[in-house]
């Protein structure tokens, strides 16, 4: 359907592989606007989690494009950066989990795409970073705020003002990939995951990213009064009703059947 994001389904999982390898799968303009495309046409009755990865085994996303920001102006560079982070904020808050998995190198907007999804592991070839400083730019896709979030703001700012890159392992010792696996081990290492999230109940599933995201905005008081009406919203589903009922069965023999999404 398009040319720089392909968007796959098999069984439960949605792939979305950014697919610019020329250019190591920098973000430009037309691959955004794809992006969030892909993203409107996911069926969410259908796909219950998404993984995002790289054309190619030597990039995931090596940033922007810094031919297409090289003479924009200040205007048009306050508008690139906001269709960046439009379509991240839509991938951040997506009805379902998303996994980022990161094959190669993950600088400026690919290390803000991985930000933006729920969990990320990563290739040992990968290199996180964010460089812009040394470009003359900040970080615009969201870098200065989820980099400070995920990891802590003092190891934001050493990476963000020294524009230094890091390794897989470096990223996983500061907490910004769970797991580093060989390259050919990552994928399998995505779906295994991708299937064990699939296999749960999916309303429970998107209701506790909901309760993370939205209770991560606010002070702890109001985030457990979030957590309160996203726990109660769960109640008479069937699912609810079914993985209780399976859970008190002392039946034995009994074999659990698929969660059916109501
Ligand atoms: N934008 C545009 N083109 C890019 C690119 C980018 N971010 N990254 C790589 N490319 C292109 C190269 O220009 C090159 O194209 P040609 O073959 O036409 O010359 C092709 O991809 C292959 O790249 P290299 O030859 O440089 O490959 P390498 O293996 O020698 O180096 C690399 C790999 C270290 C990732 C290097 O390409 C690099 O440093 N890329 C830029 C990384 C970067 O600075 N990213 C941050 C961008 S700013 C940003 O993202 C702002 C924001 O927050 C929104």
């Amino acid at each position: 359907m398009f040319e720089n994001v392909l968007y796959e389904v098999k069984g439960q999982v949605g792939y979305i592989t950014i697919n610019r390898p020329k250019a190591l799968n920098a973000l430009n303009s037309a691959v955004l606007q794809e992006l969030d495309a892909v993203l409107d046409a996911v069926d969410l009755e259908a796909v219950r989690c998404l993984i995002v990865t790289g054309a190619g085994e030597k990039s995931f996303v090596a940033g922007a494009d810094i031919g297409e920001m090289s003479t924009l102006t200040k205007e048009e560079g306050e508008a690139f950066g906001k269709k960046g982070n439009d379509v991240f904020r839509k991938l951040e808050t997506f009805p379902i989990p998303v996994i980022a998995a990161v094959n190669g190198f993950a600088l400026g907007g690919g290390c803000e795409i991985a930000m933006s999804c729920d969990i990320r592991i990563c290739a040992e070839n990968a290199v996180f970073g964010q460089p812009e400083v040394g470009l003359g730019i900040t970080p615009g896709f969201g870098g200065t705020q989820r980099l400070a979030r995920l990891v802590s703001p003092g190891m934001a700012k050493q990476l963000i003002y020294t524009a230094k890159n890091i390794k897989a392992a470096e990223a996983y010792r500061i907490g910004l990939v769970n797991a580093v696996y060989p390259l050919e081990e990552l994928m399998p290492a995505a779906e295994k995951m991708a299937a064990g999230i699939a296999k749960q109940a999916p309303i429970a599933v998107r209701a506790s990213k909901k309760a993370i995201n939205d209770g991560l905005q606010v002070d702890m008081d109001e985030a457990i009064v979030i957590e309160e009406k996203l726990f109660g919203s769960c109640f008479e589903t069937e699912d609810q009703k079914y993985g209780m009922a399976f859970f008190l069965d002392k039946n034995k023999e009994k074999v659990k059947e698929p969660f059916q999404n109501k």
